[in-house]
């Protein structure tokens, strides 16, 4: 019999760690600056095109050797070569979990159940490359013969969040006289807004759904051929306007798409981990596959990175391991991530979903509730937005929140003087976040002794600085293989599986009988008080007008 694993925090390596902090925790970064003129380089590192400043964290040389020896204990560099070789780490779903394999190139071998992926992988880039291309230059045309000039996204959670994001990432090197647009909201709002100016003749719909069951995709992709009929009449015209992205060939003949029109992926793919599989359909069509190419091989270069690099110089494991101290030692609860560039407003939203769908889990990989926090909330809007709204919390308030700062030394869109002024903010937050303005100093400045409370800013507030050269489709893909990998590195030393996702079932369930119940008045509600009041009040009122 194996005996039972310990859970992170029986492990001597916590413990060590735990002392630490207390050793630590009111150590402040002015002094240990202060202390350390090497410490800017001894905490840095670059790869992949991107430079991490990790000195302003509450951290010595030893807090980072007692972290990367509970990595090691943690075995990250065995969980690692179990994924990257295709092995079914997703035990609740018996699935492998190979994201990498997408941006793989070809002649490089990763087998799930016996079978190389990398050349099917390959098969249905070249297949949306082909399509891409014959869009792009006007060559598939509508039904009526007019020119696509809109791409609509229909998908949710992972069929979304990617695409949309990165869309608007790359907005720059996208095809000025391509509209792509996305919806996903089962709140018919959101169709009827993403579709008022657009002309059915000119449109594509691109349906995306790894299952091709969800509520919200399927609902939606009824509502758009309807739309698209209403015009053009002719049920031969949902061939030329709809696509689809799917891993359920059966589901997508039965809504009636010609499989022709179907980019497969494959269930070893997690929904928010897709963006570079089909899923990346609309970026491929908004930068053109050479682009995309280029975001690929940004993924590509970080996975690498993420396998070779020793963990003490490994972006990944670095920031994973500087979150879990402050989950798990400082009990932050929530981590910000602040882009400094407007393309990238998207960011925060689909790292949620990375994030918080595969770490906000309570029991590990044996299904024992953990004694241990795990997935923090994130959160972040672009700066300088931020500053004008929530980061008075991050100096002031009482809550420790963990950010990181993610800017660029070249703008895309040079402007004046909009770039430095952006960026001057951007070195200046992080710099007031470390280490504020004592008492001392204000008195120095003549401030008003009444006023000193207010005015002083304690300071250690722990960043991360990513900066890099420009925002590229190259570096966009590093970016996000660099938190994918993260959060697989916290999954291994929090236990838990990253890879499914439970928690989403519930509501679902719920929904589905509520609604049956909402459509025919004569169903009893079998529910709680509040439940039923509420459900009989919408009854009685949702067609009043
Ligand atoms: O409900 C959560 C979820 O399953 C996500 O994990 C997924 O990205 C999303 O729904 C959409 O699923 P699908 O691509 O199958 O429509």
């Amino acid at each position: 019999m194996t005996a039972e694993k310990k859970m992170p925090n029986e492990t001597k390596e916590w413990t060590s760690l735990r002392e630490h902090y207390e050793e630590l925790r009111g150590r402040r970064l002015k002094d240990l600056f202060a202390e350390d003129p090497e410490r800017a380089r001894r905490f840095s590192l670059e790869a992949c095109g991107l430079y991490l400043d990790y000195s302003r964290n509450l951290i010595v040389a030893q807090t980072m050797e007692l972290l990367f020896a509970l990595a090691r204990a943690a075995g990250v560099r065995e969980e690692a070569r179990r994924m990257f070789s295709g092995e079914k780490i997703n035990s609740t779903e018996n699935r492998a979990v190979l994201h990498v394999a997408l941006r793989a190139p070809l002649g490089e071998r990763i087998e799930v159940d016996g079978k190389d992926v990398v050349p099917e992988v390959h098969r249905v880039l070249e297949k949306m490359e082909g399509f891409a291309r014959r869009v792009r230059e006007g060559e598939w045309r509508g039904y009526t013969g007019r020119r696509i000039r809109n791409v609509v996204n229909i998908g949710i959670g992972g069929s979304d969040l990617g695409p949309n994001m990165a869309c608007e990432a790359l907005r720059a090197y996208g095809q000025k006289d391509l509209r792509v647009r996305f919806v996903s909201n089962v709140d018919g709002t959101h169709f009827v807004e993403q579709t008022r100016d657009l002309n059915p003749e000119e449109t594509l719909f691109i349906i995306a759904s790894k299952t091709f069951t969800t509520l919200e995709t399927m609902t939606n992709a009824h509502s758009a051929r309807e739309w698209c009929l209403a015009r053009l009449h002719d049920p031969a015209a949902v061939s030329r306007h709809f696509v689809a992205v799917s891993t359920n060939r059966s589901g997508v003949a039965e809504f009636g798409i010609d499989p022709a029109n179907m980019f497969e992926f494959w269930d070893w793919v997690g929904g928010r981990y897709s963006m570079c599989s089909a899923i990346g359909l609309p970026i491929m069509l908004y930068i053109g596959p050479k682009r995309f190419r280029e975001m690929l091989a940004g993924f590509h270069a970080m996975d690498r990175h993420f396998a070779e690099a020793p963990l003490e110089s490994n972006l990944p494991v670095i920031m994973a391991l500087l979150g879990i101290w402050y989950v798990d030692f400082f009990g932050a609860q929530t981590h910000a991530v602040l882009p400094y560039d407007q393309y990238l407003y998207r960011l925060p939203a689909y790292l949620q979903q990375a994030d918080m769908e595969s770490n906000g889990k309570s029991v590990d990989r044996e299904g024992r509730r953990v004694s241990y926090h795990t997935g923090p909330v994130l959160w972040g809007e672009p700066g300088t937005n931020g500053q004008h709204s929530f980061f008075q919390l991050l100096h002031q308030g009482t809550h420790l929140v963990p950010a990181d700062f993610i800017g660029f030394c070249r703008s895309l869109n040079p402007l004046g003087d909009h770039h430095d002024k952006l960026m001057a903010n951007f070195f200046a937050q992080t710099e007031a976040l470390a280490f504020g303005r004592s008492a001392e100093e204000l008195r120095g400045e003549g401030v008003d002794e009444k006023l000193i409370p207010f005015r002083t800013f304690e300071g250690n507030r722990p960043t991360n600085t990513i900066l890099a050269e420009r925002l590229t489709p190259e570096v966009l893909g590093a970016i996000v293989a660099l938190y994918e990998h993260k959060i697989f590195v916290q999954g291994v030393i929090w236990n838990i599986n990253s890879f499914d996702q439970w928690g989403v079932e519930l509501g679902k369930i719920l929904a589905k009988k509520i609604l049956s119940e909402i459509t025919d008045e004569s169903v009893p509600l079998g529910h709680d008080s509040s439940t039923n009041a509420l459900l009989s009040r919408y009854r009685a009122r949702r067609r009043k007008d």
